[in-house]
């Protein structure tokens, strides 16, 4: 295993820690994440854990159906104890940019509904300021596209609509709609920029997640590094 994905591992080991039986557990999207199932999975066969999920996108609802863990839904746990996700970028605050998957609204969605919200990374995530490394993804209703493109202008950012891979076109998200990554690079205030950015209509979400996690686990190559 190369250094970044044992630094993935670690960060999956020590926010595993946190569950407890008869927990409802929001499980995030991305690669890091697929780490933190194959652990929980482990405990739950050792130690009898007594857990339900909810996913946060096709991709870990797929993951949790395939390694036989319980899944649930928002609908009938409307409120969970612990979420746990990845993120694409990381501020010392604990602000993130996600959406690098596509899975934005659904994780914001679930991320939110949690008493407790974790984070998990390797260190590469780590980041001065937000928009440092990444664009912000923002998914649109595909009607809307180009109208959301002419209000980004305001905040001069360079917008791409997100391609898919195999597929031609664009990418479609879970819910049906596109992706606009917008590179936004003097991030003054991300809360007020994410609440601006949810306001122009036709958007259904933005990827800053501000004043959201309470815990960060970031593997480095001295070991995991907590930050709350
Ligand atoms: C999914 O849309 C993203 O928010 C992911 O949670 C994020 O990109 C982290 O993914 P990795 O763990 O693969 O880096």
């Amino acid at each position: 295993m190369n250094t970044r994905e044992s630094q993935k591992k670690m960060a999956a080991e020590a926010a595993v820690e946190h569950v407890q039986t008869d927990q409802v557990i929001g499980i995030g999207s991305g690669s890091t994440i697929e780490y933190f199932i194959q652990i929980l999975k482990e405990r739950i066969k050792l130690e009898g854990l007594k857990i339900v999920a909810v996913p946060t996108s096709y991709q870990s609802m797929l993951s949790l159906i395939k390694n036989e863990i319980p899944l649930t839904t928002l609908n009938e746990q409307p409120e969970l104890d612990l979420a746990v996700d990845g993120a694409d970028e990381i501020d010392s605050k604990l602000n993130l940019i996600k959406g690098g998957g596509g899975a934005l609204t659904q994780e914001k969605i679930v991320d939110s509904a949690a008493k407790k919200f974790i984070v998990i990374a390797d260190e590469s995530k780590l980041v001065n300021k937000l928009g440092e490394k990444m664009p912000i993804p923002i998914e649109v209703i595909p009607l809307s596209f180009k109208t959301v493109l002419k209000k980004l202008k305001r905040y001069n950012a360079i917008c791409t609509l997100r391609t898919a891979v195999k597929k031609m076109g664009p990418v479609i998200t879970d819910n049906g709609n596109f992706i606009i990554d917008a590179q936004i690079t003097d991030i003054k205030d991300p809360k007020q920029l994410e609440l601006e950015i949810n306001g122009i209509p036709g958007v259904v979400e933005n990827g800053l997640f501000v004043e959201m996690a309470d815990i960060a686990y970031i593997g480095t190559p001295q070991g995991v590094r907590k930050i709350i």
